[in-house]
């Protein structure tokens, strides 16, 4: 089966074109960073138009790449939720729009089912059930995942979001926008000794996550300090702690909880070096296999969303005709394929 998948729950405009039989052919990105760079995070409205302008192209280049005409095409998946509606709603009309032309079914994919299943495009993607770390921009949780859709929330953040976090004091740092890959850079020279912030959650039982009382203490210690570059860095490194001791430590707890053998890391911050390296050495310890997107799969992408989509369809799920697009959808909600209607 070969199927067209399309992102723009954000700022990425993204199109991929997945075959179930030989792999990931074609994936295209065209990042708006540069656009919201000047206003220090994203302008839905801003998001949505450029949208408009990039998705059509990008969908005539994934297909070059592809070597695939667009009669040739089984089907195609789109981020449905959660997300910006006005980003969302471009990549959803212009999906089902495509689909009902050319007669082939649409399926609305589930971003962050998306990320959590990205690792599968690797050559040695994990195998169900497993346990999920899933740390984005916009979300951060523990899952249990057994197999496709049936996803147990272990714990999630009761503030920011581990990606919102590195981007907050990305800000506080004066590194610009988004700051998360900016921080981790800075934070490989400074020193990981001079402050003890502290580790969110650790002294309370349970898989949730904070960080608001990480960020407090970093602006603290921003504030009192002359911000050179020495310290920026030394902040940012003992910020990178902090934040990846934690997630170790409440992985190392959900594997205790359900003994499972397999570990599954996704989303943006998947992307950050220090994490992978601190969750390699926990799998190495507990005989875990540690597996990881590629980092450019880690942050969103629609290869994600058109491997995701092509799983559900081979189990047999339909959609009717509407367009969906749904701007908070917890994964909870989400169910396992099925051939009644989406929701
Ligand atoms: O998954 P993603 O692309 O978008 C959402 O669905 O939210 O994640 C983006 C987030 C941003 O907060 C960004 O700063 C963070 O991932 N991020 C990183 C790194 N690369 C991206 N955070 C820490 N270290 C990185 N290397
Ligand atoms: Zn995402």
């Amino acid at each position: 089966m070969r199927v067209l998948g399309i992102e723009t729950s954000c700022d990425e405009c993204a199109v991929a074109v997945y075959d179930s039989d030989r792999g990931l052919l074609a994936h295209q990105l065209y990042s708006q960073i540069m656009l919201h760079a000047a206003y220090g995070g994203v302008v839905p409205e801003l998001a949505a138009r450029d949208h408009v302008r990039k998705l059509l192209p990008l969908i005539t280049a994934a297909l070059q790449e592809s070597q695939m005409e667009k009669d040739q095409l089984d089907a195609v998946t789109y981020t449905a939720g959660p997300g910006l509606i006005g980003a969302l709603l471009v990549g959803a009309a212009v999906a089902r729009s495509f689909a009902f032309a050319r007669g082939i079914p649409a399926l609305g994919i589930h971003h962050l089912e998306g990320h959590l299943l990205a690792p599968m495009l690797e050559p040695e993607p994990p195998k169900y059930p497993f346990i999920a770390l899933l740390v984005s921009g916009g979300h951060t949780l523990l899952a249990s995942v057994r197999s496709l859709g049936h996803y147990e929330i272990l714990g999630s953040t009761l503030d920011d979001a581990a990606g919102e976090a590195f981007d907050k004091t990305a800000k506080v740092l004066g590194l610009g926008y988004p700051g998360g890959p900016a921080l981790a850079k800075l934070a490989e020279v400074g020193h990981s000794d001079r402050y003890k912030f502290p580790k969110p959650m650790l002294d309370r039982p349970g898989l949730d996550f904070s960080f608001s009382g990480l960020k407090t203490a970093v602006v603290l210690a921003a504030r009192n300090a002359e911000l050179n570059d020495a310290t920026k860095a030394d902040i940012a490194c003992c910020f990178q702690d902090a934040v990846v001791e934690t997630l170790a430590t409440k992985c190392a707890r959900a594997l205790n909880s359900c003994a499972a053998t397999t570990l599954v890391v996704a989303g943006g911050v998947g992307a950050n070096r220090r994490l992978r390296t601190r969750l390699l050495e926990l799998g190495k310890q507990r005989g875990v296999q540690v597996c990881y997107p590629r980092p450019e799969f880690c942050t969103d992408n629609a290869a994600m969303i058109a491997y995701a989509g092509c799983q559900r369809l081979l189990l047999g799920e339909k959609d009717d005709l509407a367009i969906r697009a749904t701007a908070r959808w917890p994964i909870s909600n989400l169910q396992p394929p099925s051939s009644d209607k989406f929701e």
